[in-house]
């Protein structure tokens, strides 16, 4: 689809559409990220927790498309020789969320490769501004998986304010469609990068079973916890929470976390080893714009609509003004 909305973003990356993919962990793999960057966005592969052969296989499958990759900051740096490794596959942007990410961002730095920084919070925009990160992802609570409770309706002008005009800012959190995309740049953004939008697509990887529950559950049904860290043993940091898709298993534990860190080796079997379509116990991630996700599209589809459907809002807005 032809270009139709030009920022920041589409100009440092060269690419046609303010959007990119979050780098989810395990569902952003290589056909996900190679799919939106061929429809005109940024892809991102999912580093997550950093795995090697994980790595290795995902960026074989890009088939060479142009695509970044992203981690988890402070499991990343638990092992430290994968940040080489994965700047040696030469992607066009190196992504950290999630702690401290100096020593990683330096070394994507020095190789000339694009930046980006997920935050949260003002203080952590701060610290990412002076690691002098290229791109900063403000994430709101809306968002699914893990993040902190910042809405971004402030939060994002605010980082703006702080970071001054000429930072490139992209939005994260909540925005699945059009409507997203145009409010994220009127708030100061200059893209967006949805992960529940692209997790239910025909790409990602992922079972067709989980993606139903996608589409069958609404915002209403979703909630920060910690409980799934402790039920899978993945010892993130306490101020991070995980936005997923309400079940039995949290509904018994989320205000209960002392009990259950009592009854934790039972918990956590009983978590290992339950079906991995049990959505009882399984969790499901996904963030608060499931209510307006109503099917499973390709990628393409899905960066065409929410590209016609901005530029669309952004030319009917004129309509507003008292001439
Ligand atoms: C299934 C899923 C997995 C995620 N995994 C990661 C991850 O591994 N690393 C990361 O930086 N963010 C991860 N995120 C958060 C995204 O980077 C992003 O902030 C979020 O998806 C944006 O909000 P949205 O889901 O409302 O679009 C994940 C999100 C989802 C939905």
């Amino acid at each position: 689809m032809k270009q139709r909305i030009k920022t920041r973003f589409t100009e440092f990356f060269n690419v046609s559409h303010p959007i990119m993919l979050a780098p989810m962990d395990q569902i952003s793999g290589g056909n996900l990220a190679a799919a939106v960057s061929r429809a005109g966005g940024l892809g991102m592969i999912g580093g997550g927790y950093g795995n090697r052969e994980w790595l290795k296989t995902v960026f074989s499958e890009t088939h060479d498309e142009s695509v970044g990759v992203g981690f988890i900051t402070w499991s990343l740096m638990r092992q430290p020789e994968l940040v080489d490794f994965s700047l040696d596959q030469k992607p066009v942007a190196f992504m950290v969320s999630f702690g401290d990410s100096e020593i990683p961002v330096a070394a994507a730095k020095a190789r000339n490769i694009p930046t980006i920084w997920q935050i949260q919070t003002l203080d952590m925009a701060k610290q990412a501004l002076d690691a002098g990160v290229d791109v900063l992802v403000v994430q709101g609570q809306e968002a699914g998986g893990h993040g902190m409770s910042r809405g971004l309706i402030s939060l994002l002008p605010a980082v703006r304010d702080l970071a001054g005009k000429d930072q490139i800012i992209v939005a994260a959190g909540g925005i699945a469609d059009g409507r997203g995309l145009a409010g994220a740049l009127s708030l100061g953004a200059d893209g967006v990068m949805p992960g529940t939008r692209f997790w239910a697509s025909k790409e990602a990887n992922g079972s067709d079973a989980a993606k139903a529950q996608l589409v069958k559950a609404r915002g209403d049904d979703t909630l920060r916890s910690k409980v799934f860290d402790i039920a899978r043993g993945v010892d993130w940091p306490w101020h991070f929470t995980g936005r997923v898709v309400a079940n039995q298993f949290s509904n018994q534990w989320h205000n209960n976390i002392d009990e259950l860190q009592r009854d934790v080796e039972t918990e956590q079997q009983r978590y290992l080893t339950s079906q991995m379509d049990d959505f009882n116990i399984r969790v499901v991630i996904g963030g608060e714009c499931l209510d307006n996700i109503h099917s499973i599209d390709s990628a393409e589809t899905i960066i065409n609509n929410m590209v016609d459907e901005a530029a669309n809002i952004l030319e009917r807005m004129v309509n507003y003004l008292v001439p």
